[in-house]
Formats: C-alpha cells, structure tokens, sequence
C-alpha cells in the first residue's frame, strides 16, 4: 500500500469532522475517507463491547478501500476499540483521540481541570489509567464530567439552541464552581458547540477559562506517521469522500455547514 492510497477516519457520527478539518488543512494532497456511523450514534452509553464491534466493521470496510492508514476520530471509540484495530492491522498507521490531560495540566493554574467527555470515555481503563498517572506525576485534579446527550445536540444541528444551551450550562456550571480554570473538550463533537460554551462561561465567570481541544495534535500525530512510513501524498490534489450509517443529507449538510465543503457522500447500509 503506498503513498497514493487513502487515509481512513470515523467517528460515532458527525464529531470526527472537527478533527478532520485540521487533517485537511495539514495534509491538502490526501485523499481523505470519512466515515460518519451516524445510524449508530451516539456511542457514548453504548457497552464497549458495542462500540469495539462497531470500529471493526467501520476499518474493516475502510481497509476495503486501501486506507494506508486510520484515525479514529472519536474519543469513546478509541478508549473502548483502538487496541483491538491495532492487533488485527498491526503494521498500519492508527491513529486515536484522546481527552488532553496532559496539555490542560500544562496549562493550569487552579490545578483543576474539568473534562467533558462521554460516559464511555470517562468509564473506560485508559482514560482512568491517563488520569492516574499525570495526577500522581502533577498533582493536578481532573473533574470527569459525563455530557450525556451533548453528542446527540450536535447530531441533530442544535449547536446553539435554548436547550443545548441549558444541557451545557448545568455541566459547566459544576465545574467553574468547583475551581477548573481549564476545561478538555474530550468528546470531538464538543469543538462544535465551543462558541456556546465560550458565551457561557462568560456569563458564569469573568475569570478566564481555557479550553483545549485535540483535532489539531492528532492531525501532526497523522503528518508525523505518515512522513515516518514514506507515506505522504506529496502532490495531487486531496479530496474527501463521506459514508454515512444515517442519513445522506445530514452529513453534507454537516459538510457544508460545520466545514464549509461539499464532497460526495454515499450512505451505507447499517450493517456496514
Ligand atoms: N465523538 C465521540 C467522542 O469523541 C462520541 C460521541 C458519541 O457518540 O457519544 O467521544
């Protein structure tokens, strides 16, 4: 598998499109294959025994199409399946997301730091061995804080509605008031409601609030891959193709309205 083939990245649905903006950005010559298992969505309450069954069968059918590499756009998935995918392609580049402790306890001052993140995220043994170990090694205390239905708003476009609004205000609120100075977005759907949440803070605090968010460090993990294995499409022009387990028009309209891009979008029968 060489250089010209594809580089595969999914998520439970729409999320893994924040994270494939910076890939598109650092990477314009790729051929980029996205695979948004909207039908299945969210994944975040799902038993992990779900979420590894779903990864396999979505970088099983983007193998099929000669991914030279994955990334697992999504949070919960790669707490939950990114050890399976390795050992079934062992030799291939994959590529997780996950939650940036380590960047939030960089960037600390209260020493309290707040993670937004699916229940699945927060539940799985590597978040909580990730947890453990940058604590112990910073004394920094991480606040879990599991936004159920989040993923759902975004799904569903409600990136600024009266109830997305309300969802988001009852878990910030917790979390500033228990001293988090810097808050992870662990869930990449969450970058798409950063405006609300930067209004909300607001409204709650005058202190300042950081945010981190990790598309931008798994696009040069991808670019540092890549460049490592001879793998990069040094010339021609990228392109993005979009499958989707739930609705057609739901993700090019995402596309359109989340990434300002209009590429082909086939939907995939739900077995995948
Ligand atoms: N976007 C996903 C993540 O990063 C999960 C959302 C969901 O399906 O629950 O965790």
């Amino acid at each position: 598998m060489g250089a010209e083939a594809p580089i595969g990245v999914f998520d439970s649905g729409i999320g893994g499109l924040s994270v494939l903006k910076y890939i598109h950005a650092s990477l314009p010559n790729e051929q980029l294959l996205y695979f948004a298992d909207s039908g299945f969505a969210p994944y975040g309450g799902r038993p992990e025994s779900e979420i590894v069954a779903r990864s396999l069968a979505i970088a099983e059918f983007l193998m099929q199409y000669g991914a030279k590499a994955l990334v697992v756009a999504c949070n919960t998935a790669t707490a939950a399946a990114i050890k399976a995918i390795r050992e079934l392609y062992p030799s291939l580049p994959v590529v997780g997301v996950e939650p940036g402790l380590k960047p939030a306890a960089a960037l600390t001052r209260t020493g309290t730091v707040g993670v937004m993140a699916t229940k699945g995220t927060l539940s799985s043994t590597k978040f909580n061995l990730l947890r453990e170990q940058i604590t112990a090694a910073t004394n920094v205390v991480f606040l879990p804080q599991a936004c159920i239905g989040l993923a759902d708003q975004v799904e569903k476009g409600e990136l600024h509605s009266a109830a997305t609004a309300a969802l988001v205000r009852g878990y910030l609120q917790p979390l500033i008031e228990q001293g988090a100075d810097t808050l992870v977005l662990g869930c990449t759907h969450y970058p798409f409601v950063q405006p609300l949440i930067e209004e909300l803070i607001a409204h709650i605090t005058s202190k300042p609030i950081t945010i981190v968010d990790t598309g931008e460090p798994v696009a040069r993990q991808l670019v540092r891959l890549l460049t490592e294995k001879g793998l990069l499409r040094q010339e021609g022009v990228g392109t993005i193709t979009g499958f989707t387990t739930g609705s057609q028009t739901a993700l090019e309209s995402a596309f359109a309205k989340l990434l300002g891009l209009h590429p082909p979008v086939m939907p995939i029968a739900a077995s995948a």
